[in-house]
């Protein structure tokens, strides 16, 4: 199908990405060196999962600071005067009550009327976050919507999740100027009360039935594709790349070949999603940033012009809810993307020895609401500088290379 006749198919006014911003901590550990720590395969790891290496959040970053590194990104050409709405997508939160959205607004001095909250529904929240800024941007085409997934994924030390944990953030510009992609107004939705991933108010790791999630994933995955291909009257071959959620690389794999048997295809093209993986494949998963990560990889990653073409996109949230949907991207959406960027974030990244990591993950906050400080790290533009009568202190930090200073409190309100 060309761009004309895709335009024609879609009644829905132009809606979609403006602009991306993608943030990723600083330091990391190698996939290997965790195999060999733990007493496991290497190639377990790298093939069987297909991860390389995973993000590491130092003690000073939190969904708070990578949301709001990964904003400013995406902010850098936008009229922020426009920004109605900040929707925060995380099962991360740093409170039951208080949104991330508000730190994040004060941070990027965000327009006092633009709305901020935050939403939930596991990988799947910032999907829910996108069709509410949608369908908000279709009703007043004149305002913006401001999307923030931000995620850190934990499993415990020495499980079997803990080789597909990670974290990161990625932020979306969504409004009626478009200029990477358009997003299509058939959805595929998917919800069943299922217990495959979840973690208790009390925990600070989640509770995985890992075998069984993964079924699950798949079975949405059809559920979702049947009503999103019903809607649309579109089939397999009238998209040219999948994207899919990635809790781990090797996920798209079965889920490509689910769709490839589903829809009677001849065969497996690899081709069809792999450009969607190389960010993951080093970051790991970052649950609701995971599926837009990915998005981000295939587009600044594949060397084909990718104009005009149409990507489907799946989206599953454990628990479980998932949506198939899908997006023509736009003329002139490599002027609008920043791979330099992304490429400087991974290459000043620090690698952690498992002696690290263990220590940066096993670091808590006092529960006392007494005042503490935090040692600097190296972070993005801004760090959690500490707590104090059991509130979280933010500031903006004073450079991206690992500082050994007087920690300093500044009072984000
Ligand atoms: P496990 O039990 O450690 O691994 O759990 P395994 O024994 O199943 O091995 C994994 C693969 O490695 C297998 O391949 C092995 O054969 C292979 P497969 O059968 O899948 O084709 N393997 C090897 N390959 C090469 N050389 C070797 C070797 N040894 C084994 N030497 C599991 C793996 C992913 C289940 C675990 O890590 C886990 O529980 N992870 C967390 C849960 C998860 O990621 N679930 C995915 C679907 S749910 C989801 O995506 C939602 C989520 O993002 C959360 C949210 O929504 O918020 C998680």
């Amino acid at each position: 199908m060309t761009y004309q006749m895709i335009e024609m198919h879609n009644q829905f006014p132009e809606v979609g990405i403006e602009s991306i911003g993608l943030y990723v901590p600083r330091y990391f550990v190698s996939l290997d060196d965790l195999a060999h720590a733990r007493g496991v395969d290497p190639m377990k790891f790298s093939v069987g999962i297909g991860q390389e290496q995973m993000a590491v959040p130092p003690p000073d970053e939190d969904v708070v600071t990578m949301g709001a590194s990964a904003a400013h990104e995406a902010l850098r050409d936008v009229d922020t005067s426009r920004i109605d709405t900040l929707i925060f997508a995380t099962e991360s939160g740093v409170d039951q009550s208080k949104a991330a959205a508000i730190y994040v607004h004060h941070l990027l001095q965000l327009p006092r009327r633009c709305k901020s909250f935050e939403v939930k529904q596991a990988c799947c929240g910032s999907t829910a976050a996108l069709q509410m800024a949608m369908a908000m941007v279709a009703q007043k085409p004149d305002r913006k919507v401001l999307i923030v997934a931000a995620d850190v994924a934990r499993y415990g030390l020495g499980t079997a999740g803990e080789p597909t944990q990670g974290a990161g953030a990625l932020a979306l510009v969504i409004s009626a100027q478009p200029r990477i992609m358009k997003l299509e107004s058939e959805w595929g939705s998917y919800t069943e009360d299922v217990m495959d991933f979840w973690r208790p108010n009390y925990l600070d790791e989640a509770v995985v039935d890992g075998k069984y999630s993964i079924k699950i994933y798949l079975k949405a995955l059809s559920e979702s594709w049947a009503q999103y291909t019903e809607e649309s009257g579109l089939a397999f071959a009238d998209h040219h790349r999948f994207c899919y959620h990635l809790p781990f690389t090797r996920m798209a794999e079965k889920a490509h070949r689910q769709l490839v048997k589903l829809t009677d295809q001849p065969e497996v093209h690899p081709e069809h999603y792999e450009d969607a993986l190389h960010y993951n494949r080093v970051i790991g998963n970052s649950y609701t940033a995971s599926l837009y990560i990915g998005l981000t990889s295939l587009l600044e990653t594949t060397e084909s012009d990718l104009t005009g073409q149409r990507i489907g996109l799946f989206s599953y949230g454990s628990g479980c809810m998932a949506a198939y949907f899908s997006g023509i991207v736009l003329p002139g959406y490599r002027e609008a993307l920043r791979p330099d960027r992304i490429a400087a974030q991974f290459q000043s990244r620090h690698r952690l020895s498992i002696e690290q990591y263990e220590e940066y993950y096993t670091h808590e906050l006092p529960r006392d609401g007494s005042r503490y400080v935090t040692t600097a790290h190296d972070t993005g533009q801004f760090r959690l500088a500490g707590v104090e009568g059991h509130k979280r202190l933010y500031e903006r930090a004073e450079s991206l290379t690992v500082r050994a200073r007087e920690p300093h409190i500044a009072v984000a309100m």
